[in-house]
């Protein structure tokens, strides 16, 4: 927009030199046409500055993205480097000014490292965090890259770089979302040398905030059945670390993070720079303060035991890596990522199909799964309003427990004598449609398949081969495993009328060995895994593609962008206590959406940690995602079963506010004995409010709860629903709600309510 308008503007210098050659009407008609066309132009330029995602300003040699309510920016310098300028808060294309290097600090920090390079590869001094790291046949090992061209295409750029000092070529992919304010960057790596090039570290993106020494840093970490703990802390100068090395994304962090600034940043307000990466491997994000207070995050493969040969004219694409900027607070931030996921990473957007309420079988029947067991189930699942009925561990092979049977995918003859048609008709008869576990990437020793295969699972010849959960990883690098996978996946879906395959992933690699490629490729192994469950994901739902797929790993071990652009919904942990939940919900919701978000009643005492709680406040927590129910119907009593179909019943009134809609987090349940979670639908309609009293001193009174996000102007109806007590109480408006706010009456331990507000026309 700035040349046209620059255009514009000095075409209005020309009325002077028009006077002086023409005669005053033929002027005065001259400068008409020229005044309208400034007009025109000047409107046009408005238009553009308003939708151009991307400007490109030639003199200055400068990239603008505008991404919603921010701005992104970076230039060639004079070095031929591609140099970081400004991310953060809307700033005007035409405010830019061409990249300078800045001076080196002493002779200790050279200008290669103060500068804050876009993708900077190790080499010429450089003692930040690289993004690119190679060593070259000749034995050199540094990498300069300078900038060679670009090319610009609507929401889309690509900025191709060089080694200064041969032909390694990387070309740097920005996309930008303008609607949901989220940049995309990933780069690609090509070896156009005549011989081998070997990557020691290959980032997705360098991440540059503005410099600063208040930055807060905060990131979800877990175990096995403690999933999504946010943790929150100062960044201190150095380097900061968070990873898995796993082979897998991993539980003990998740590739997200959002960093703030301490004493301007809360929930609703301030700035907030995030991201996360789209990538089920292992994974790594360095967040670097320099001794001058920079401080950028850098992302992408892990370089942990990581090798991967190019021969020439091959390349590596890295994993794309996703990031934002918003001055409205951490919520908002998560509600970004949230409209983003839905409408442009979830397999079925941008308006996925909303969750089915589900039964899985697992905690009421565990391995013990048989045709007249499950139909016990599925019968009184559909009474209470069930809609998907999910059969879980157990029907396959000899799969009695976990000692057996992994990778055996045959219908168990004793277990189903007839195939699982009876079961998924009867299924389908009660009007749900069937889902079925599977864990496609472990074997079991104890299996036929291992017996016929044992070279198919990941190992270092001559070394043990160290089981969990009595299973081992089947290496899935290898084409033959991969065909041999995506085989029986295709069969079993093709031979049964199967509408969600529960995918899951049971442990973390051990010996990481691939012994049938040439040693130089087989640290490959941690990329061409992760390529190739990719492909098998993506084969299957393009053969069949009315096939929905949970995402699980022993719970949410295994959450991430890659996997979320393949798979519908997740499970987001194994504990299914409903208080340990509202932390790991909340924890879950920071970089994930509710939609996605699948949450079980069950039983009580919770077979994790023994908790009782009462069944309403079981479900209103569940209610908060994906609702899904796991207890053992044949134990349910008539008033559970009455208070279950009432729940289920409210729950499809507002699961398209819950899934869809945006997320307020109102109150944590981390900092007391209180939490609430506020959800507005997209078409501001309707606003849901949840409120959890865990536990409360007596007396103690409860604080107004205010809401956020409403219509000030606006009417509400409110309807609460606790207790299966649904009264029709008052009309509020939506300046009282948020200003004065509502009242709970809670008491005790365990107590909840849902609160619905529907907007009176
Ligand atoms: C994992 C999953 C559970 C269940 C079991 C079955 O632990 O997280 O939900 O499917 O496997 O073995």
């Amino acid at each position: 927009m700035n040349l046209r308008l620059l255009r514009c503007i000095r075409a209005k210098n020309v009325g002077p030199f028009l006077k002086t050659v023409l005669g005053s009407s033929q002027r005065d008609a001259v400068l008409t046409l020229l005044l309208a066309r400034t007009v025109v132009c000047v409107l046009l330029s408005h238009f553009s500055y308003a939708t151009d995602p991307i400007t490109f300003l030639d003199k200055q040699r400068v990239w603008v993205l505008q991404a919603g309510e921010s701005t992104y920016a970076f230039g060639v310098n004079e070095r031929s480097e591609l140099q970081h300028l400004y991310w953060g808060k809307s700033i005007g294309a035409e405010d830019f000014n061409s990249a300078h290097s800045l001076p080196e600090w002493a002779s200790f920090d050279l200008s290669t490292t103060t500068t804050p390079q876009e993708y900077p590869g190790w080499g010429a001094g450089l003692y930040t965090e690289p993004a690119l790291k190679a060593t070259f046949a000749n034995g050199n090992r540094e990498v300069v890259l300078h900038y060679v061209d670009y090319q610009l295409k609507d929401d889309s750029l690509e900025i191709t770089l060089k080694d200064e000092g041969s032909p390694l070529v990387v070309r740097l992919h920005y996309r930008v979302y303008a609607h949901t304010g989220i940049i995309e960057r990933s780069a690609r790596i090509e070896n156009r040398t005549s011989e081998a090039v070997t990557l020691e570290s290959a980032q997705s993106a360098t991440w540059t905030l503005p410099p600063d020494r208040d930055y807060r840093l905060h990131y979800l970490t877990g175990r096995w059945a403690g999933e999504w703990q946010l943790q929150s802390e100062k960044l201190q100068i150095g380097k900061r670390v968070i990873e898995s090395s796993r082979g897998s994304t991993g539980v003990e962090a998740n590739p997200w993070f959002a960093i703030d600034r301490i004493g301007e940043t809360d929930e609703s307000d301030g700035p907030v720079w995030f991201g996360e990466l789209g990538w089920s491997g292992s994974w790594r994000f360095t967040i670097e303060r320099t001794s001058s207070d920079q401080c950028r995050v850098v992302g992408g493969l892990n370089p942990f035991d990581f090798s991967y040969r190019l021969a020439p004219g091959e390349s590596l694409e890295t994993p794309p890596f996703f990031a934002g900027f918003t001055d409205a607070g951490l919520g908002e931030a998560s509600r970004m990522l949230h409209r983003f996921q839905l409408e442009h990473v979830l397999p079925g957007g941008p308006h996925p199909r909303l969750r089915p309420v589900l039964y899985n079988s697992w905690e009421a029947t565990e391995f013990n799964v048989n045709e007249a067991g499950q139909i016990a189930l599925a019968e009184k699942a559909s009474r209470l309003g069930v809609e998907r009925f999910v059969v879980d561990d157990g029907w396959f092979g000899q799969r009695n427990n976990d000692h057996s049977g992994l990778g055996d995918w045959y219908v168990n003859p004793q277990k189903f004598p007839h195939g699982l048609k009876p079961l998924i008709d009867r299924v389908h008869s009660l009007g749900m449609d069937f889902g079925l576990w599977v864990e496609p990437e472990m074997v079991n020793p104890d299996s036929d398949l291992y017996r016929k295969h044992p070279d198919w699972v990941m190992n270092f010849p001559g070394r043990p081969r160290i089981e969990g959960r009595n299973q081992l990883v089947l290496n899935l690098a290898r084409d033959d495993v991969k065909e041999g996978v995506f085989n029986w996946l295709d069969r079993l879906v093709t031979d049964n009328d199967i509408a969600l395959l529960k995918w899951d992933y049971n442990r973390n690699w051990s010996e990481p060995g691939w012994p049938e490629v040439p040693l130089a490729d087989q640290k490959k192994i941690w990329v061409r895994y992760v390529e190739n469950l990719y492909e098998i994901i993506d084969r299957l739902r393009s053969k069949h593609p009315r096939l929905e797929i949970e995402g699980c790993s022993g719970g949410g071990a295994r959450v991430d962008l890659g996997m979320l652009r393949r798979v519908d919904q997740f499970w987001p942990s194994d504990n299914t206590d409903a208080l340990d939940r509202l932390t790991i919900q909340y924890g879950f919701t920071e970089a994930y959406a509710p939609h996605v978000m699948v949450a079980w009643v069950t039983d009580v005492p919770n077979g994790i940690n023994g908790r009782v709680t009462p069944l309403a406040f079981r479900f209103l927590v569940a209610m908060t995602g994906s609702l899904g129910i796991g207890g053992n119907l044949n134990k349910w009593t008539d008033d559970e079963i009455a208070v279950a179909s009432k729940m289920i019943s409210f729950y499809k009134q507002i699961r398209a506010t819950v899934q869809d809609g945006k997320l307020y987090r109102l109150a944590s349940p981390t900092e007391s004995g209180f939490s609430a979670m506020q959800y507005i639908s997209q078409d501001n309609q309707q606003a849901v409010v949840f409120a959890f009293l865990h536990s409360q001193q007596f007396g103690r009174s409860m604080p107004l709860l205010h809401l956020e996000g409403l219509a000030e102007d606006a009417t509400y109806s409110v309807t609460t629903m606790n207790d299966m007590l649904e009264e029709q109480a008052e009309k509020l408006s939506g300046a009282y709600l948020m200003h004065h706010g509502i009242r709970l009456r809670l008491r005790g331990d365990y107590d909840a309510s849902a609160i619905r507000f529907d907007r009176v026309p």
